[in-house]
């Protein structure tokens, strides 16, 4: 394909609606054009610097003409793509979970159920393949006569995300199999990120003001799901093969032939692995791995074990979604031991004050930990950390570092409890508790410098606004010189510095290009979805699933504006009343909306009392148009339109966030409980009281295969 030169003669300025649309057109065209050659067919057409003015063009283009921002548009780059960007790939072969071992006992399990099922005595050998088990994220590869034609994450094991044109950017991913592969090969294994690697680009990240990753799993994760590949080049993610779907041809008889297989046609597979007969072996493996663990260059959570012969896995077949010929051994948190040398305190948006614990850095499991959460004022009594107590930190994979006790005999002899402050560290303003609150939250509102700043955190991140190269640091930055107080400002801040540009990027240490860029994305972001707009104002009990629920239920933000403000002035008047129909009519229909409870409606009517709160609002809207919501179109033959559906228990086909897309998508409507409105209750396994109660309420109840039937071929 050639794409199409328009010539860009005119200025920006002067072009009218049409023929901006126009030339977006082919702009777009062109620049998947050439994106093309140079990731996928390695052979650039332009220079870097001639591909980067078209790139440029089209971004000022959409920042005078937002309407013609399109999803596919190569300037819609930022963070974690939206799943709808990419195609969906039904896997041909289920890509399935693991089941867990955690103690010996269950490695012996493991072995003594595979001997029973396959009918083989005690001590009858068998062979397993042990290997490390890497915390990142599947990914199959489909090669057909040697080419990679099509890569998928696993999604929810039947279909996942097509991600084919960003995997071909990862150098452990051969385009082409070396020797002689079958002609179709699926490849699977997972992406993943070197530990000192994701720090170095954790570390340019917070330079340039973009997102941080929590760990090595997020970053690969969010490297690999994004919609413009040359991010995903630009990250350091590499790949581990371990196992195969579709293949028209066997590897070899056993893993371990079949792995050898994979590493000929240029793959790089998870070791150091070990062939072992029994569950002693596989054990010496799993200590001798876990004594490597600190030291080796990635994460890993565990290790795997499977047993070897080919036919005996096939005999072995799977429980649900996991095989029976295969289990994941893992490793318990990494602890180490490590001085408290103080507790700061840190001020959240709304207020609440979170200790922290300032820690003599130590490693811990190859990872050098300084802070760790201690949650809140009850958390420190109950474990009654102190000020000079040497203490055990904990890191489990994902979550951040935990301090699970204070070591006693090592505790100095002048030590005293600590005393949690009652005034905020950061406004000086009287920090308080409510009653059968967990948080102590500061009072200062407004005047607290650190809540504003948070606030503003908040209003810019990824599911907000998410304006790309206005991280928190700059936010910081902004904040302290003055130039950013309140989200309206970020909208005034080009006018207001336009004749001072220089200034300003003397000020802020940017370059002036970085300064530019900053404009456009911020222009970029006028309009935008009702939901992600309420979200964005950072109200108290306000998450995404609400704010989703309020932009559904009132459409457009001048509807819900006047409601909430309505309902504000009629709580006012009636602060005692407990029952909602009695408070007033815009009262009544917040809390009427599904899974929008009194305390939620409370909260959001807080918010709309306070003046200084209705101020901000109204001098962002000066600035930002939210768009009204449409509700998704749904098929209107759909046998579970306008039905009230509640899922319960674990499903087998899909995730549950999932099912209940799908459910929206086919225009049913997904409660969290069951009620009397409620018309099926779809229940997987291990349901509880919510299955209980559809069956006393008379609902109809569905196993997950009769809601498939149900809704299968729409
Ligand atoms: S085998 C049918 N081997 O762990 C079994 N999985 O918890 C296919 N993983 O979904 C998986 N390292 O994403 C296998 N050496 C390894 C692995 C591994 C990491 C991941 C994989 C899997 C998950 C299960």
């Amino acid at each position: 394909m050639t794409a199409p030169s328009p010539l860009r003669l005119t200025e920006i300025e002067e072009l009218t609606l049409d023929e901006a649309r126009e030339e977006h057109a082919a702009l777009v065209a062109e620049i998947h054009h050439h994106r093309e050659l140079y990731y996928s067919k390695d052979a650039p057409a332009l220079s870097d610097a001639d591909y980067d003015r078209l790139e440029q063009r089209l971004a000022r283009l959409e920042a005078r003409f937002p309407e013609l921002v399109t999803t596919d548009s190569p300037t819609q780059t930022v963070g974690a793509a939206p799943s709808s960007g990419f195609g969906k790939v039904k896997h041909k072969v289920a890509m399935l979970s693991l089941a867990n071992a955690f103690e010996d006992e269950d490695v012996a399990d493991f072995v003594g159920r595979v001997r029973r099922f396959l009918n083989l005595s005690e001590d009858a050998a068998v062979a397993f393949v042990a290997e490390p088990k890497i915390d990142g994220l599947s990914l199959s590869l489909r090669y057909e006569k040697g080419q990679l034609v099509q890569a998928a994450t696993r999604g929810d094991g039947a279909e996942g995300e097509d991600v084919t044109a960003n995997v071909r950017t990862i150098k452990d991913i051969p385009h082409t199999l070396k020797g002689n592969a079958p002609d179709i090969v699926e490849v699977r294994g997972e992406v993943y990120m070197n530990r000192a690697e994701f720090l170095e680009l954790n570390r340019v990240q917070a330079e340039k003001g973009d997102k941080v990753f929590a760990n090595p799993r997020n970053a690969a994760a969010g490297s690999l799901r994004q919609l413009d590949s040359k991010i995903t080049a630009s990250r350091p993610l590499r790949f581990f093969a371990y196992a195969w779907g579709e293949v028209s041809a066997p590897l070899g008889r056993t893993q371990w032939e079949s792995r050898q297989k994979l590493e000929s046609f240029g793959f790089t597979l998870s070791t150091p692995s070990r062939l072992c007969d029994g569950a002693d072996a596989l054990l010496d493996y799993y200590r001798e791995i876990g004594i490597q663990r600190p030291t080796l260059p990635f994460d890993i959570d565990g290790v795997v074990y499977k047993v070897n012969d080919l036919a005996l896995q096939e005999r072995l077949g799977f429980i649900s979604r996991s095989p029976r010929w295969a289990t994941a051994h893992k490793y318990p948190a990494e602890q180490a031991m490590t001085r408290l040398n103080t507790i700061s305190i840190q001020v959240g948006r709304t207020g609440a004050l979170t200790p922290v614990a300032e820690l003599e850095p130590v490693n811990v499991g190859g990872v050098v930990v300084s802070r760790a959460t201690l949650h809140n004022k009850d958390e420190i009594e109950r474990k009654d950390i102190r000020v000079g107590d040497m203490v055990i930190v904990q890191r489990a994979g994902d979550v951040i570092p935990q301090i699970v006790g204070y070591v006693a005999d090592k505790r100095p002899a002048d030590s005293h409890p600590y005393a949690f402050p009652d005034h905020c560290p950061e406004c000086g303003s009287i920090a308080t508790r409510e009653e059968g609150e967990v948080v102590t939250r500061c009072t200062g509102g407004l005047i607290c410098p650190a809540q504003a700043v948070e606030r503003l955190r908040h209003f810019v991140s990824r599911n907000a606004f998410d304006i790309e190269g206005l991280g928190i640091e700059r936010i910081q930055l902004f904040f302290e010189q003055g130039r950013i107080r309140q989200p309206a400002d970020i909208f005034t801040l080009e006018a207001r510095e336009e004749q001072r540009i220089d200034r300003l990027v003397t000020m802020t240490g940017f370059g002036k290009k970085s300064v530019e860029k900053l404009f456009q994305a911020i222009e970029a972001r006028r309009t935008i979805a009702l939901d992600r707009f309420i979200f964005a104002l950072g109200i108290r009990q306000i998450g995404e699933a609400t704010a989703k629920l309020l932009a559904r239920a009132y459409r457009t933000v001048e509807t819900w504006q006047a409601r909430m403000v309505q309902a504000a002035s009629e709580r006012a008047d009636k602060r005692e009343e407990k029952k909602p129909e009695l408070v007033g009519e815009a009262y009544a229909e917040l809390c009427g909306i599904e899974q929008i409870g009194v305390s939620v409606a409370d909260d959001l009517t807080d918010f709309f009392r306070e003046q200084h709160n209705l101020d901000a609002l109204a001098a962002l809207l000066e600035q930002v148009k939210p768009e009204e919501y449409v509700p998704p179109a749904t098929a209107s033959a759909s046998p579970v339109t306008g039905k009230t559906v509640v899922f319960t228990g674990t499903l087998v086909t899909m995730g549950r966030s999932e099912a209940k897309a799908k459910a929206e998508a086919l225009g049913a409507k997904v409660a969290g409980s069951v009620s009397g409105k409620t018309d099926y209750v779809i229940v997987g396994a291990d349901a509880g009281s919510k299955a209980a109660k559809a069956q006393e309420l008379g609902v109809t109840i569905l196993s997950e295969e009769e809601w498939a039937a149900l809704i299968a071929g729409h």
